[in-house]
């Protein structure tokens, strides 16, 4: 039975100070003088096997300490010990805190098990070894709206996002009329133009969403990979609000932002490969549970949408080529032969040498005086981008016994790629989920998406936070 100690019952109070006299010295004088603590017994038999210290201060609960005996633990009983306090602390605190050993790995599993979070490192809080305070919120009903930050290329971006799925607003401001006549973006005027955007950029994303700045929990940031000033600019502007309105700032990599376009249409389903392909990007990456990263392999040297954007300047295509030669591709027929790149067992990519074929071939028809028919080379080189994208993820589905899919990233918008993943699943009974269209380029509704996830894996991060060109996802 589980019973909260009474200070009159001297018996109780004895035998709780004998089991655990290594950290509890003088409980009677704790009760008498700190109108805060209280005890929570697990008895068996007349005998305390465990309990938990916690101070029940207003409406905030904080566990003191806790423990089972050594020769009863595993048996449930710490597990039945936090359900109690739970249940009893519903409707009565807004949360509860705790700090834990970070070594101590049971205890922390106990704890994420009952849905607490890390919320911030104590470093060196138990002489030496750090600390980690962790919290439950009680308040279960409430939703939770992350204001996401994206400006890591060429679009501006600000979005509202309920509880990781929900979209509210967004705005995007993109840049490519200012970067198309230079065949790319230009780093320097991309994050001028940032500056420029950000202020209207937010107050229209919340005219549009109807909510003010104190009605935002969070603020998500991407904070790389990407141009260097450009992050810089979100960034900025991202700590300047949470110190401003006193939210919590969570740091969000592109690429899980991406990922986390998917959960925008269904909740994600694990475990999953998710095939991320984008300008800068060409990776497969599996996930067991939520913002949970395993790299399996990614390009060698270009991303398939540099890819698509390198080929565009030889057939004359303006930039951003993907979309455009997406659709020539469905005009033409696959005539032109091309090499499979890096055709091999691993889950990495090439594309430079598919690239380099391409410029060949016009190079060669050219000097004999053809003309090329580019319909037909779009087709051709879309055509073997799908096959290799399609086999590598196929072979890593089957390897890892995984029934999900997810594209992500600029390129999932393609045409042929969807048409193609979306038949070869439904043969293969496996699970798929494709962006939709408008969030498949950079937007900020995938950073907030992916900001409430890495909130709940306890990814705070303090006013030192930096941004990065390049990041591992980790
Ligand atoms: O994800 P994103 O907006 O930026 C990066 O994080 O890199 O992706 C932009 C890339 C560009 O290279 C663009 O050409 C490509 O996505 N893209 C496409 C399509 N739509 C955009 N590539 C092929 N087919 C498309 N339909
Ligand atoms: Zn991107």
């Amino acid at each position: 039975m589980i019973v909260e100690l009474d200070k009159n019952n001297k018996e109780l109070i004895e035998q709780l100070e004998h089991h655990f006299h290594y950290v509890l010295m003088d409980v009677l004088s704790d009760l008498e003088s700190n109108p805060f603590s209280n005890y929570l017994l697990y008895i068996d038999n007349g005998d305390i096997k465990g309990y938990i210290n916690y101070y029940l201060m207003y409406d905030r609960a904080e566990i003191a300490n806790f423990d089972v005996l050594i020769e009863y633990q595993n048996q449930g009983i710490g597990t039945k010990l936090l359900d109690n306090l739970i249940k009893k602390l519903e409707g009565k605190v807004i949360n509860i805190t705790l700090e834990v050993r970070c070594d101590n790995e049971k205890a922390i599993s106990l704890y994420k098990k009952f849905n607490f979070i890390d919320k911030a490192l104590r470093k060196n809080y138990y002489n030496g070894i750090d600390g980690i305070l962790m919290e439950r919120s009680m308040d279960k009903m409430k939703d939770v709206y992350v204001l996401g930050i994206e400006s890591s290329c060429d679009e501006t971006s600000f979005s509202i996002v309920k509880n990781g799925c929900e979209e509210i607003a967004t705005v995007v401001s993109s840049q490519i009329d200012i970067h198309k006549d230079y065949g790319g973006v230009v780093p320097e005027i991309a994050s001028r133009a940032h500056v420029k955007n950000v202020t209207f950029v937010l107050e229209e994303c919340l005219t549009k969403a109807h909510m003010t700045m104190d009605e935002i929990d969070l603020i998500a940031v991407s904070n790389g990979p990407g141009l260097i000033g450009s992050l810089l600019v979100g960034l900025e502007s991202a700590k300047t609000l949470a110190w401003l309105y006193h939210k919590p700032l969570i740091p969000v990599h592109h690429i899980a932002g991406h990922i986390y376009a998917n959960n925008l249409v269904k909740r994600l389903s694990f475990p999953l490969i998710a095939l991320v392909i984008s300008g800068g990007h060409t990776e497969l990456i599996y996930m067991d549970k939520d913002y949970s990263f395993k790299k399996l392999g990614s390009t060698l040297d270009d991303a398939v949408g540099e890819c698509y954007d390198k080929v565009g300047k030889v057939i004359d295509v303006d930039y951003p080529a993907g979309p455009k030669i997406d659709k020539m591709a469905h005009e033409g027929s696959h005539t032109y032969n091309l090499p499979m790149p890096l055709n091999d067992a691993s889950y990495n990519f090439s594309f430079s040498g598919l690239k380099s074929a391409v410029i060949n071939l016009v190079h060669n028809e050219e000097q004999r005086g053809k003309e090329i028919n580019k319909e037909d080379l779009a087709c051709s080189f879309q055509e073997v981008v799908v096959d290799i994208l399609t086999k590598k993820t196929l072979n890593a589905l089957d390897e890892y016994h995984v029934k999900n899919l997810i594209l992500a990233g600029g390129v999932s918008a393609n045409r042929g790629i969807r048409e193609r993943f979306a038949n070869l699943c439904e043969n293969k009974n496996i699970n798929y989920t494709f962006p939709e269209i408008k969030y498949c380029t950079d937007n900020a509704a995938m950073i907030a998406a992916a900001g409430y996830y890495a909130y709940l894996d306890g990814r705070v991060a303090d006013y030192t936070l930096n941004a990065y060109s390049n990041m591992e996802l980790k």
